[in-house]
């Protein structure tokens, strides 16, 4: 580990510094300077003892900083990044908790959606909800993934189905920003069910006529699309990687979801950042995927509670791709915002090891939103996004459904602390 910082910052009315002291494990990167972690690089991956320093609100060094202003014992803990979750569907209005036991009681999700279910019905929600309901449901939600370790995550626009409602959406996603601790990123899901009164081809022409409204709505990075029967096709798929480019934004895909639609290859050709899902990839498109610079987003939760069919994670990691984690927060496939109920279910589903799960849920994941340069992992420079957690790493899967989140911080402040023995372990010095 580095040296400590040797001068003590002159920094009236700014960010106190802080060490992060005597922790148990620091999870740390095989090397600095990475974008991202394939295959083997993810077990190569450290969970040592270790301190760290933090001042302006960045990793300042890898060692103690004995002069800080604020010392964080984290004796028999460990310090990690804070969880990244770029596949979020906030801002969204209202649950759907009926059709989950629809689900249970075999009814399939292409009939739910058919049926006027599924995604239609929280559009129809959000359009019922006044602005003020929607960002006050999605303020809860982003403190409950905060509570969870998320310091970073991605919202989605997808269920306004019309020009004026998706615009909403993406001004909502804006103003739940300026509400939330967490920085977000803004994805317009412009095609996610094809809106009543259109064919999917005329939606598709209505996609490119508001890209100039989407862009001037100043804060989206990226496109998105579900690629499947009930909703677009590879053409789709195609379309909207042209748009994409054309725009500067970046191309996220849902795909290989519910039916396998050998959509890898299209999605890949468009240059898509991230395909999400992945549960019923073909094998043979695995090594195309793998040696791509796109990422391969599973999302657990979404297929234990929707009983999809299980994606194939272990010969994904093997094969070398990007893989990531995320918790897919939405009110239909996946009403769950806790990073480690996701990885702990990534761990039993596709047998995956608890560096394999940090590296996913982290720099892997900060990399899907093109964030990897300022977090995502714990270097020298980066922002000072960290947890300190109740225990080593390795309870995480372990103590299924037990949030050991215990303290977070975000840019060097601490913004959450979970309890009296957490509060015991901050002294200001
Ligand atoms: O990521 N697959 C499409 N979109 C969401 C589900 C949307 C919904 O059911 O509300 C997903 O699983
Ligand atoms: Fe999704």
């Amino acid at each position: 580990m580095s040296e400590a910082p040797d001068t003590h910052p002159a920094r009236p009315g700014g960010l106190p510094s802080v060490a992060l002291r005597g922790a148990a494990q620091v999870l740390l990167p095989p090397k600095p300077g990475l974008a991202h972690l394939r295959g083997a690089q993810l077990n190569a991956q450290t969970l040592e003892p270790g301190s760290l320093s933090v001042r302006d609100g960045r990793i300042a060094a890898l060692a103690d900083d004995p002069i800080a202003e604020l010392a964080i014992d984290c004796s028999d803990c460990a310090v990690l990044p804070g969880f990244v979750d770029c596949h979020t569907h906030l801002p969204f209005a209202g649950w759907r908790e009926r059709e989950y036991e629809q689900k249970l009681t075999g009814v399939p999700y292409e009939e739910i959606a058919r049926s006027g279910g599924g995604i239609r019905s929280s559009s129809r929600a959000l359009r019922e909800s006044t602005d003020e309901q929607v960002l006050a449901q999605a303020t809860d939600l982003a403190a409950e993934m905060l509570a969870h370790g998320t310091t970073t995550f991605e919202c989605k626009s997808g269920y306004g189905l019309s020009r004026e409602a998706e615009m909403r959406a993406l001004t909502l996603a804006r103003e739940l920003e300026i509400a939330v601790p967490q920085t977000t990123t803004s994805t317009a899901l412009l095609a996610h069910a094809v809106p009543d009164g259109f064919s999917a081809d005329e939606w598709m022409g209505v996609v490119s006529e508001m890209m100039g409204e989407v862009l001037s709505a100043g804060s989206v990075t990226a496109l998105d699309i579900f690629v499947e029967s009930i909703a677009f096709n590879l053409h789709h798929l195609e379309q909207m990687g042209e748009i994409a480019a054309a725009s500067g934004l970046m191309l996220r895909t849902h795909l290989e979801q519910l039916s396998c639609m050998r959509a890898i290859p299209v999605a890949l050709a468009a240059g898509a950042r991230s395909a999400d899902h992945l549960s019923q990839i073909h094998l043979d498109d695995i090594p195309l995927l793998a040696e791509a610079p796109c990422a391969a987003v599973l999302l657990p939760a979404a297929e234990f509670l929707g009983a999809e069919q299980r994606a194939p994670g272990r010969e994904i990691v093997d094969a070398g791709a990007i893989m990531v984690l995320a918790t897919d927060a939405n009110p239909g496939t996946a009403p769950v915002v806790s990073m480690p109920i996701v990885l702990g279910l990534a761990a039993r589903m596709y047998g995956f090891s608890v560096r394999e799960l940090l590296g996913a849920a982290t720099l892997n994941a900060a990399w899907t939103l093109d964030l990897h340069h300022d977090r995502g992992s714990i270097e020298v420079g980066k922002r000072a996004d960290l947890l300190v957690l109740d225990g080593p790493a390795e309870r995480i899967p372990y103590r299924f459904g037990h949030n050991p989140v215990q303290i977070a911080l975000i840019g060097g402040e601490v913004v959450y602390v979970r309890d009296e023995a957490a509060a015991e372990r901050l002294g200001d010095v």
